[in-house]
Formats: structure tokens, C-alpha cells, sequence
């Protein structure tokens, strides 16, 4: 029995073509994970599946329901997460159960999905003021209640820390009954092989499907395999790093955090935190969902007021020349913050003249971004209809557009395919040894491997700093995820 069968199905924007003539069948009450680059079609394709885009060509049938022609029978029958879930910000927590539990008409018991996404402490927190991967939590607990035929999920784990995906995974298993159908979508290629099938598409097309393990026994394995289906990675040297000019030089650390502390009420955000960064040096922060980090860094960059501490950038304290030491850095926001409404280009000439690029260098400094970034096809399109992967990409690049001396990067890899995370890095690893400094967040282990330094983060303190193997012998782990948990673990037990 097939929940979904789809025959040649096309869709078409404009000049992009979404899905190219695919066909595929998406068996009954098995998981299916949904993977491919950014801009692949997954989202297009879930949106396909559910009748909320019509498609140019092709055949269609969800539950056995046409998608366009059925909707009314079949929606009751869905239960939809989007990339965006529409969470009530001024409502808290369990405020948005009971909403979503009303809307499906089922009775409030949220003790088991508290207890799964960790969020039975916050239960009366504005939803607003949880941490990115709190509120994605929060969307799947909603998502999940009533007991849909069938879940569509669009990038759950975007986010969510090592510890919490595997904990979502279970929770999916454990909450849904034996005929559920779920699709999955994810750029985390190690989520493979939790998948009873895997269906990898690029360009439109399905590449492959089959189980997890015939692509590859391990997870290293499969991203390879995932990878050379793709098209394969070709290193390359990188132009940003080439291009960068470093105007500025101190011999002191480059970001200091001073006994950073941030206090919500009783609450605290971070909790005394202090580290010296050198020059060239790529510092990450690494910590479960609501460990303190986005708040460190918007503390660090003048964007929220400590409650006490300070931070210095290029040696210039931020609570005291917020506008000086700003100047310095390029910020990557967690949540996508640039201008939904202006198109690629136009956010880049828009962070060009805001960075102070004289008018004469900008058009040049804005079309060499967008090649090296490979913007080129998207340039004209308005940002908020890019994929996932592609508005971080543009993110990337108007935090870069000045050549800062200083980067913070929030999370730039969460949702971007494995191609494109490699060549983040490569760009980030080529900019560290012009002399950028780089402090970066990050929920892919494998990530935190490049940096040159880490701080574990746990409820506002440093739970343990140094180099990854420094950090792997004091775990006696092998592998960064081992350490990561086993570290928390450890820490929690105290
Ligand atoms: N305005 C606020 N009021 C109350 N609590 C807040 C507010 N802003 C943040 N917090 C809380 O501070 C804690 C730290 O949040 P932060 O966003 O820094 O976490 P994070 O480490 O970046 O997590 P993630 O990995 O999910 O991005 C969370 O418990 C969050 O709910
Ligand atoms: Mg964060």
C-alpha cells in the first residue's frame, strides 16, 4: 500500500524548474526521510503532495485523494509541519498546545511531549523568547497532536542539537501508531539511517531511493555515496578569502567575552562567561537548544544589553562604543534577518552602502559576492522565496561584504545541504588563515572539528573548553558527537 503516488510530475517557476518529470511512491506506515540540496525540490514537494501547489504536469494521488481536486477530504487527514511553523510568539508554550489541540479537536495531554522536547520547565515562557531550537521542538509537538494519517515535515531538525534530534526521532516513533505515514525532510544526511527509506532528489529528480544502509553501512559512508550522486566536491580556492583585505590588526585577543551574564527575571540566559579569541583562530560555541549562545553572541555584537560583563571587539568595549565595535564585525543572525521583500541583489547593494563601501566599489564588491557565492541564477529573485540553504548562503555573504577583521556566525550551516556546508567551510577555514577571527555556533558535530577551539555551553557556563581532541580526551570519546553528549551528561550529573 502506497500513502503517496506520484507519476511525472512537473513544476515550474518561472524559469526554475522545481520538479523535473519525477515519479516516485511513498510506502504506508513506514518513515521516509526526504534529502537533497538546497533548492532540490523538497519543499516544493511536499507542498505538491498536500495540494497546496498545483502542479504543470503530471499525476498525483495522497491517500489516495487527488491533492488539488480533494483537498477538503484529504486535509483533515494531514498533519503539516513547514520550514516556518506558525508558532503564537505572544502565546507560551502550553498556550500553543491548547491552540493546536482545540484546532484538531483533542483532548489537552501534553505531559509525554513535554517531556520529550525538554520543554516542561518553560511550559508558561512566551514561545517568542525560546531559543531557535526550542521553538522548532515546539512546532513538532504541535504538528504531532491528533494523530495525523500522515506527516509531512519540512526540516524538523534544523537547529536542534545533537541530543534533542535523537530524542525527536524517538518521539515521532513513540507518538505515532503502526499506519502512520511520515516524510521527512532533513539536510542532516547522519538522520539516514533512522529512516526506514531514503529518497534522495537533486535538481528535480530522484536520484535515489532504496534503504538507508544500500547506500552506505555508516553514516560517513552514506554522505559520501549522497555526495558523488550529487555531483561530487571539488575544493576549490577560496575567492572570498583571496579577496579579503584585513584592515585592521591588534595584538591583543581580537573578541573578549568579560564575565558576560544575561538575566531574563530570575532566569539566566548566560551565566558568567569569559574567553580571550586570538587573531586567525576559529572559536566554537557549542551547546544544547537554550544553552545560552545565541544570547552570548547578541550580547557580544551591542544587539541586547548585558546585565553585567562586557565584551571587547578589535579592543573596543561594546557596552561602551556599541557603534565603534559593530564596525568591526560581520553578524550572522541564528533566524534569517535580512529584507524579505528586496531580492538577492538588492539586500547586497543594501549591506554594502549600510557597511560604508564607497559608491564606486559597490557594484563591483556586490557582483563579485554573487558569483563566489553562486547567487548568480537567484540574484534578481526576492530573497524570501529562496530555499532554506540559499538564504543562509545570502546571509553569509551580507555578513562578509565590509572584510571585517571580526565574524560571528550564528548557525550558518542549519538547513544548508552537505555540498554547500562543505564549501561554507572552506571559505571560513581560508578566511581564519588570512587572519579573520571566527567565532561560529554550530549543531553538526562533524563541523566542530575545524574549529581551532571550542567552548561547551551548557545553561549559560562553560562546561568545558579547548581544542576538539583536548575535548575528546577528557570524554574519552572518539567522535565529536560522543563528546558532546557524554560531556552533558557528565555535567548534568553534577
Ligand atoms: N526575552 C527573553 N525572555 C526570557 N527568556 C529568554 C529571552 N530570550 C532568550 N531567553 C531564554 O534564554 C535561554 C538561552 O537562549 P538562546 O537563544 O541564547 O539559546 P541557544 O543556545 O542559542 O539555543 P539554540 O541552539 O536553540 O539556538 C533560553 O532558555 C531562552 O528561552
Ligand atoms: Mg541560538
Amino acid at each position: 500500500m502506497n500513502t503517496v503516488e506520484i507519476k511525472n510530475l512537473t513544476k515550474a517557476f518561472g524559469k526554475i524548474t522545481a520538479l523535473d518529470s519525477l515519479s516516485l511512491n511513498i510506502e504506508k506506515g513506514k518513515i521516509t526521510g526526504l534529502m537533497g540540496a538546497d533548492g532540490a525540490g523538497k519543499t516544493t514537494l511536499l507542498r505538491t503532495i498536500i495540494g497546496l501547489l498545483v502542479p504543470d504536469k503530471g499525476e498525483i494521488l495522497t491517500l489516495g485523494f487527488n491533492p488539488v481536486t480533494q483537498k477538503d477530504e484529504l486535509t483533515p487527514l494531514i498533519g503539516y509541519m513547514p520550514q516556518k511553523f506558525g508558532l503564537y510568539e505572544d502565546l507560551t508554550v502550553i498556550e500553543n498546545l491548547t491552540l493546536y489541540a482545540d484546532l484538531k479537536n483533542v483532548p489537552h495531554e501534553f505531559e509525554k511531549m513535554l517531556e520529550f522536547t525538554k520543554l516542561a520547565p518553560f511550559q508558561d515562557r512566551l514561545a517568542g523568547a525560546l531559543s531557535g531550537g526550542m521553538k522548532q521542538k515546539l512546532g513538532l509537538a504541535c504538528t504531532l497532536l491528533g494523530n495525523p494519517e500522515f506527516l509531512l515535515l519540512d526540516e524538523p531538525s534544523v537547529g536542534v542539537d545533537p541530543i534533542s534530534r535523537r530524542d525527536l526521532m524517538q518521539m515521532v516513533r513513540e507518538m505515532i501508531n503502526p499506519e502512520t505515514t511520515v516524510l521527512w525532510s532533513t539536510a542532516y544526511l547522519d538522520e539516514a539511517h533512522s529512516f526506514d527509506t531514503a529518497v534522495v532528489i537533486d535538481k528535480g529528480r530522484v536520484i535515489y531511493e532504496g534503504k538507508p544502509h544500500d547506500l552506505g553501512a555508516t553514516a560517513q559512508e552514506f554522505e559520501d555515496k549522497v555526495i558523488d550522486l550529487m555531483g561530487g566536491y571539488k575544493q576549490e580556492v577560496s575567492q572570498i578569502a583571496e579577496n579579503y583585505t584585513l584592515l585592521k590588526d591588534i595584538k591583543d585577543c581580537t573578541v573578549e567575552a568579560d564575565n558576560l551574564e544575561k538575566k531574563y527575571g530570575n532566569f539566566y540566559a548566560v551565566k558568567n562567561n569569559s574567553f580571550c579569541i586570538q587573531k586567525g583562530e576559529i572559536f566554537g560555541l557549542l551547546g544544547p537548544n537554550g544553552a545560552g549562545k545565541s544570547t552570548s553572541f547578541k550580547m557580544m555584537c551591542g544587539l541586547t544589553k548585558p546585565t553585567n560583563g562586557t565584551a571587547r571587539i578589535m579592543g573596543i568595549d561594546i557596552t561602551k562604543d556599541p557603534e565603534k565595535a559593530r564596525s568591526n564585525l560581520g553578524y550572522m543572525a541564528q533566524k534569517f534577518s535580512l529584507y524579505g521583500s528586496l531580492t538577492v541583489r538588492e539586500n547586497l547593494e543594501f549591506f554594502a552602502s549600510a557597511y560604508g563601501i564607497k559608491f564606486k566599489n559597490r557594484a563591483s564588491k556586490v557582483q563579485e559576492i554573487i558569483e563566489v557565492f553562486g547567487l548568480k541564477e537567484y540574484a534578481d529573485q526576492k530573497s524570501e522565496e529562496l530555499p532554506l540553504g540559499l538564504k543562509q548562503r545570502l546571509s553569509m555573504a551580507c555578513a562578509l561584504i565590509h572584510n571585517p577583521p571580526v565574524l560571528f556566525l550564528d548557525e550558518p550551516t542549519s538547513g544548508v545541504d552537505v555540498l554547500t556546508r562543505r564549501d561554507f567551510w572552506n571559505h571560513i577555514t581560508s578566511l581564519a588563515k588570512k587572519g579573520v577571527t571566527i567565532l561560529v555556533t554550530t549543531h553538526f558535530m562533524d563541523e566542530a572539528e575545524y574549529c581551532d577551539r571550542i567552548s561547551l555551553f551548557y545553561h549559560g557556563e562553560t562546561i568545558a573548553l579547548g581544542t576538539p581532541q583536548e575535548l575528546k580526551n577528557k570524554a574519552r570519546a572518539k567522535t565529536m558527537e560522543e563528546t558532546f553528549i557524554t560531556l552533558i551528561k557528565e555535567s548534568e550529573k553534577e
